[in-house]
């Protein structure tokens, strides 16, 4: 295994390209299933996750051609068999969303639960319920989900007791194809549930309410569906932790080629924070604060502070002048950061899901340890502004979301290598 090691404290200059964001190009891939012919994807992040989705879609028997780092083109008219195998869904938990569009397409499938994760339990019976309500029958069997619509799925009213991302795309993807209309209530609207829609309404799909918690589509009747190339929307959350790049250390740095109405709820709190941000449509600009003020966040679905910020926030919280608190709401295991902070020398305690960070923290470096994406990209930042140098391990998991990271991190001037264990 590797592992990053980061000379502190840093001094950032420049600006980062963003790449297209992971959690939108996963459910554009389980949209390929749905595609009649040539289904091209472009602005493709070239991270681990992706990778993973697209063998999982050869092992299904669809045939792709990677025209480029950040390009592919997938053809599934190959496929031959409708199974998702344990190996590869306990390696990447958003494979199930191969299970909504398998099924409408083929009228069977086998998915293997994708079990819990270091952040949670991670259920998945809001995907199952909705799928039944579609005229789905699914089954739990030594480990694999059996679903069977021998008659298509038909189009059902389906409310959502909690709002899920993937369990919207899977839905999404499933109601496109079933007869008649389906009505989603309590929906996602997160940008990347928002694409997902838009891509489906230009092949023609009849979609009524995109970007609100009320969708009705109105399905093909089983018909495949023709795509145009498709450029997945930038990742507001590698935008969102390269800005708390700069936050910690108070530099000014830049973001590029970013939907900067994506990331309000960022904008908003890093302004809360001190920072100036200059912003328009492609790009933000972070400027120096003049003084770093504590704040508190509570994480939401979108458009309210995203979740999968909260430890990047925590590692920024730990040089406000004060004692900022951070209420995790969505997931019931999303604090581990918080021990790995605490051995750079953060001033954390946790009540619950709330943390109470004490700043301002010297940090000083040393070797900490990556649980989860997300976490680990907290554990750069905080290495940033550590005094001496701090080894990040286990950052296969920083592989599965951020692309090209030593190379962002040294053009912004940040003295880092990967080194083997
Ligand atoms: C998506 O996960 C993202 N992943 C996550 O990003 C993100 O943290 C999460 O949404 C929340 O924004 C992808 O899009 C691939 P959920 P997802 O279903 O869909 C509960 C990252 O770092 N729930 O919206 O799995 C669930 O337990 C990842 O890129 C049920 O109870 O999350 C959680 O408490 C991490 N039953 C809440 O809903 C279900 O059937 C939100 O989960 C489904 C979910």
């Amino acid at each position: 295994m590797d592992y990053l090691k980061i000379q502190g404290p840093a001094h950032l200059s420049g600006k980062v390209k963003i790449q297209g964001a992971k959690n939108a190009a996963l459910p554009l891939l389980a949209l390929s299933i749905i595609a009649r012919g040539k289904f091209t994807l472009t602005n493709l992040p070239d991270v681990a996750d992706i990778a993973t989705f697209l063998k999982l879609l050869g092992e299904l028997g669809a045939t792709y051609d990677k025209k480029a780092a950040n390009e592919v083109v997938i053809d599934t008219k190959s496929i031959t068999h409708q199974k998702a195998t344990y190996d590869i869904v306990r390696t990447m938990r958003a494979s199930i969303l191969v299970l909504g569009p398998l099924l409408a397409r083929f009228g069977y499938c086998e998915v293997s639960l994708p079990g819990g994760c270091a952040i949670g339990a991670r259920p998945i019976n809001l995907h199952i319920k909705a799928l039944e309500a579609m005229g789905a029958n699914i089954t739990i069997e030594e480990g694999y989900i059996r679903a069977v619509a021998e008659d298509g799925l038909v189009g059902a009213n389906i409310t959502f007791d909690k709002i899920t991302v993937t369990g919207s795309e899977n839905a999404i993807l499933a109601a496109a194809l079933a007869k008649g209309t389906t009505h989603l209530y309590n929906v996602a609207k997160e940008p990347e549930v928002v694409q997902l829609c838009e891509e489906l309404a230009k092949a023609g799909v009849m979609i009524k309410g995109i970007g609100t918690s009320m969708l009705e589509i109105s399905g093909s009747e089983g018909e495949l569906l023709e795509f145009a190339p498709i450029r997945v929307i930038p990742d507001r959350i590698e935008a969102g932790t390269y800005l708390c790049m700069g936050a910690i250390t108070n530099d000014e740095i830049s973001v590029e080629d970013i939907c900067s109405h994506h990331l309000s709820a960022i904008i908003d709190k890093l302004e809360e924070i001190g920072f100036v941000l200059s912003v328009n449509e492609t790009s933000i600009t972070l400027h120096r604060a003049k003084e770093l003020a504590p704040f508190s966040l509570t994480t939401g679905e979108y458009p309210a502070f995203p979740t999968d910020m909260q430890a990047q926030f925590m590692a920024l919280a730990t040089q406000c002048n004060g004692t900022s608190s951070i209420e995790e709401k969505l997931f019931e295991n999303r604090l581990m950061h918080v021990s790995e902070l605490q051995r750079l020398n953060a001033n954390i305690t946790t009540s619950g899901n709330t943390a109470l960070i004490k700043g301002k923290s010297e940090l000083v470096g040393t070797d900490v340890m990556a649980t989860d994406l997300r976490a680990s990209s907290a554990l750069i930042i905080a290495a940033l502004i550590a005094r001496g140098e701090s080894r990040v391990h286990r950052i296969y998991h920083l592989d599965r979301g951020y692309e090209r990271l030593v190379e962002k991190l040294r053009g912004l001037g940040v003295e880092v290598s990967r080194e083997r264990e």
